[in-house]
């Protein structure tokens, strides 16, 4: 039976690549997709995933979540790396937003509905979350799992110099999400950066005849541009990718269960994500973390899941 997910995320180049992978993978059952404000506004990102969805009509539509730019609690975006509409300045089209829900009451419904059969996926800074355990405090019991794109182990971020992007946007509602007792899986920055894709990849995209092909051949070339411009290297990281592939395959990483917490004040290190690795420490783990992962593998199977989605969605 196919994993029932909740996919929160701020597209995002990305976001939206990991949005491909899963909304055609028979695997997934994607029940709701839901926005945060992160890479882009609240506004903007309730718009990026309505729009990307019906751009690329998969197979079984999820529901989705919104958030509005005045509920927005994000102290940064991320539209130099992933253009002004976070998809690459490519201007997307979408129709009236469907029925308008808060992300956060979207994700409470959706996990009430399959009490202990729904994981989130986490793509994006965690306010949502934070949200959704504050309206349902007992969320946790009904939550299998939370998978996190985020945070680093070993405190060198890539927004400032000691905190990871979706951290830092949200430190508080990270925090919150971080001491909860739901049951967490984190893949951080050391990890999505091992693997870069050179430019190669454009070559191996689905064909422009399928609508996920025609969608990230538009997309990803812009992602490329950015890095060079703003990192000077000939490559790009799709974080959110690999934390999909951490949801489909756990065994292609090696985890440590590890206290983790972060810091929401420091005038230095707002959004670093704390671990206690000494050998006594004082709390008791409250996440899995993943510390390294099979590259081959990982490679592979994102490969594999865009060539399958590229397949799924060609008119015939
Ligand atoms: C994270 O930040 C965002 O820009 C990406 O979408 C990813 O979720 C990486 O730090
Ligand atoms: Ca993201």
């Amino acid at each position: 039976m196919a994993r029932k997910v909740i996919i929160d995320c701020d597209p995002g180049i990305d976001d939206a690549v990991a949005l491909c992978m899963a909304l055609f993978d028979s695997r997934l059952d994607v029940v709701a997709l839901t926005a945060t404000s992160g890479n882009v506004s609240a506004n903007q990102a309730s718009r990026n995933i309505q729009a990307v969805t019906e751009r690329l009509d998969p197979p079984r539509w999820p529901r989705f979540g919104v958030v509005q730019d005045s509920d927005s609690l994000s102290s940064a975006t991320a539209l130099h790396i992933h253009g002004d509409d976070g998809l690459g300045n490519i201007r997307l089209e979408t129709s009236e937003l469907h029925r308008q829900h808060p992300s956060d009451k979207v994700i409470v419904d959706t996990v009430h509905n399959a009490p202990g059969d729904v994981s989130i996926i986490a793509l994006g800074p965690l306010t949502n979350i934070a949200a959704a355990l504050k309206r349902e405090p007992e969320l946790a019991h009904f939550v299998d799992r939370l998978i996190i794109g985020g945070g680093s182990i070993h405190g060198i971020g890539n927004i400032t110099p000691t905190a990871e992007f979706n951290m830092y946007c949200d430190a508080e509602s990270a925090r919150v999400v971080f001491q909860s007792s739901l049951a967490k899986t984190l893949v951080p920055l050391e990890v999505t950066e091992d693997l870069m894709f050179d430019i190669s990849l454009l070559n191996d995209l689905p064909p422009e005849a399928s609508r996920v092909g025609a969608f990230l051949r538009e997309t990803v070339p812009f992602l490329f541009r950015s890095y060079r411009q703003n990192f000077g290297v000939e490559g790009i990281h799709l974080h959110d990718a690999v934390t999909l592939v951490a949801a489909l395959h756990p065994e292609f990483f090696e985890t440590k269960d590890m206290p983790g917490d972060v810091e929401t004040r420091g005038e230095l290190t707002k959004g670093m994500t704390v671990f206690d690795r000494r050998s006594r420490p004082e709390n008791r783990s409250n996440m899995e973390v993943a510390v390294s992962l099979n590259k081959t593998a990982v490679l592979d199977a994102i490969m594999q899941c865009l060539r399958f989605a590229g397949q799924e969605s060609t008119n015939a």
